[in-house]
């Protein structure tokens, strides 16, 4: 049986008082929730003191993003090992603001999470599309190719430390959330994909989770579908109430 997973992604927000007062007061919110991943990823430099913070807590904590190499000169980047290193358990990769606004390829992304695994992280990768490609009616394909793209050469081995995010671009951020009917539909696919490049064991333990606007009113209905596992949650995930009541809707 697959877990669910609920994280939370703080972006570019928080500052120190904010990060700690939010784990602060998130901690004790879902202390009692059993048999679920739980995970914040705050901005780097709140990493460490989010490691300290929730060490003895059922909250794991990942970063944003990281970069392909694993040290030497690369200015301003951060190696998976370094937050390896630092006691992080996932990175995030691949986010639609990172393809988008940054313009990391599906190569580089690829090259991101093959080293994020070599570095023993878990990686949380971002896959979905754009509104005028959905309307166009390419959303499966603009999905597969980003599949492609990400897990290229990944043994099912692999494939254990990584889960996906589908997360269409029109969602997040902007209030809109897929129905249920249109999340579960590209789940769906993405898990019949695993099965057919991978096997039924790789489709069947893969945690999927959805993101794009997704609140404590609207957790429910789309946990509730076969195929969605979870959430990667933006801007509910910045007060602690709410992202507590995104996990406990998913028990
Ligand atoms: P949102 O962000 O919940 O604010 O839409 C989700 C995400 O970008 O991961």
């Amino acid at each position: 049986m697959r877990k669910l997973f609920i994280a939370g992604n703080w972006k570019m927000n928080t500052n120190t008082d904010e990060a700690v007062s939010l784990l602060n007061e998130l901690i004790p919110l879902v202390s009692d929730v059993q048999d679920m991943d739980i995970a914040v990823c705050p901005p780097f430099v709140y990493l460490h003191k989010a490691v300290y913070l929730t060490r003895n807590s059922n909250i794991r904590v990942g970063a944003q993003n990281c970069h392909f190499e694993s040290k030497g000169a690369f200015t301003g980047e951060v190696a998976p090992e370094m937050l390896k290193d630092i006691g992080c358990t996932y990175v995030i990769i691949g986010h639609s603001e990172r393809r988008h606004i940054f313009g990391e390829t599906d190569d580089v992304i690829h090259s991101k999470v093959k080293k994020a695994l070599d570095a023993e992280l878990k990686v949380i990768l971002c896959v979905g599309e754009l509104l005028e490609e959905r309307e166009a009616g390419k959303t499966e394909i603009v999905v597969e190719t980003q599949l492609i793209g990400g897990l290229k050469d990944l043994s099912s081995e692999d494939l254990d430390r990584i889960t996906i995010a589908y997360e269409p671009v029109w969602a997040i951020g902007t209030g809109k959330t897929a129905s249920p009917d249109q999340a579960q539909e590209v789940h769906a696919f993405i898990r019949s994909w695993l099965k057919n490049q991978y096997n039924e064991n790789v489709s069947g333990n893969c945690q999927i989770q959805y993101g794009g606007s997704v609140k404590p009113e609207n957790a429910r209905t789309l946990l509730e579908q076969p195929d969605i596992d979870g959430a990667l949650v933006g801007g509910a995930s910045l007060k602690a109430a709410s992202f507590a009541a995104i996990v406990k809707a998913a028990r």
